[in-house]
């Protein structure tokens, strides 16, 4: 088990990696506790010795919705928690992110422990402290920065997930050894068989070392105002474009995977990276049965679609989107690309 303290704002934030750890992380929450969890995990729920409230709901994008959020206000509200309980979120992304939002919002917050299931979950979504529900069939349009108390990340839920699952989720991996660490290159370079059998200290180092990396450039800039959290958006100003393009029938983790590969061509080409940088990110990605271009992916995409959907980016000023590109293996910059030429490159990279 690797257990370790990061401070972001006010708060200590404690992660917890490791097989089985999810149970004693449970028992030992101070006070009232409730654990929302989805229909996809009953059976573990169900075995598990816990004294928690248990509130089960359906996972997936439908859960992120401000009706689903007061039903859960509404339950607590019921069960008189108040600000000295916890609520623990275990699930994917769809989870953490929704119940997230209501403990932060909940007598204006109580205590939060997010315990992720899946990888994304695991090494993005329950990091960082950012949550939100969809409105309007736009994504995370009302949420709020708050930081768990605990994120628990037990390895046992990866025994379940299925394989593309987790080849999705291996995509955000990649792209924090890509922009942030070298060494962490080096070692995916050379466990792919192990992490992708799901290896139990392969898959300890991975996770370990994604949360690592995101929550420390959270805690230099967790509100996205000094221009350093941008660098998590590497691949994801293409990658938003092609799932808009597609009206988001391609999964993320697949648009982001063809969206680094075209923003590290865009960086090599304008000269803002050494040269190979393509090579290593396509190289990567391949390895681990991630697509590098758009004829890999199921599904049409319309090009105007997704060009427009990159002049909506909330990053553009004055007609420069502002982009975190890399500039060797792990390392970037940020970088400030006029629309038009930005333009000109993605449709390259889409058609
Ligand atoms: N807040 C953030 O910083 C942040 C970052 C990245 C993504 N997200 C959000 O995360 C969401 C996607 O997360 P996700 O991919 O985890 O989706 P998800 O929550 O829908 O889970 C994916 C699927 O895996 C199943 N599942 C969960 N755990 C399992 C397990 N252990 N075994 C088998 N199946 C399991 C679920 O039932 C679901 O069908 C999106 O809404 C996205 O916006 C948030």
């Amino acid at each position: 088990m690797i257990e370790f303290y990061t401070g972001i704002g006010d708060k200590e934030v404690r992660t917890i990696v490791g097989k089985g750890v999810l149970e004693d992380v449970i028992l030992s929450a101070k006070e009232k506790k409730l654990l929302v969890y989805p229909t996809s995990l009953k059976e573990y729920v169900n075995k598990l010795k816990s004294d928690a409230i248990k509130y089960e709901v359906q996972d997936g994008e439908g859960v992120k919705d401000l009706n689903r959020a007061m039903e859960i206000v509404e339950f607590m509200f019921s069960k008189g928690f108040d600000r000295g309980d916890t609520v623990i979120a275990m699930g994917g992304g769809t989870i953490s992110d929704v119940v997230g939002f209501v403990a932060s919002v909940y007598m204006r917050g109580l205590n939060l422990i997010i315990a992720p299931t899946t990888l994304l979950g695991m090494v993005d979504a329950a990091i960082g402290g950012k949550n939100g529900v969809n409105f309007k069939n736009v994504k995370n349009v009302i949420g709020t920065f708050y930081q768990p108390s605990t994120i628990v990340a037990d390895i046992d839920f990866l025994s379940t997930l299925p394989r593309q699952e987790l080849t999705r989720g291996m995509a955000e991996v990649i792209k924090y050894s890509i922009v942030l660490d070298k060494d962490f290159y080096d070692f995916l370079a050379m466990n792919q068989e192990k992490i992708m059998e799901g290896d139990q200290s392969a898959m300890e180092e991975v996770i370990t070392r994604s949360i690592r990396n995101k929550l420390n450039i959270v805690s230099q800039d967790e509100r996205e105002t000094k221009g350093i959290r941008i660098v998590l958006n590497f691949g994801h100003t293409i990658g938003h474009a092609i799932e808009a393009g597609s009206s988001f029938s391609v999964h993320h983790g697949l648009a982001i995977s063809v969206g680094m590969t075209c923003e590290a061509k865009i960086s090599e080409e304008i000269g803002y990276s050494e040269e190979g940088i393509v090579e290593d990110v396509t190289w990567m990605l391949s390895s681990y049965g991630l697509p590098i271009t758009i004829d890999e992916l199921e599904g049409k995409i319309d090009v105007n679609l997704a060009l427009s959907s990159i002049s909506k980016d909330k990053k553009v000023r004055s007609g420069y989107l502002m982009m975190p590109l890399p500039t060797r293996l792990g390392q970037w910059r940020r970088v400030d690309i006029p629309l038009e030429t930005l333009n000109g490159f993605a449709k390259q990279c889409l058609s």
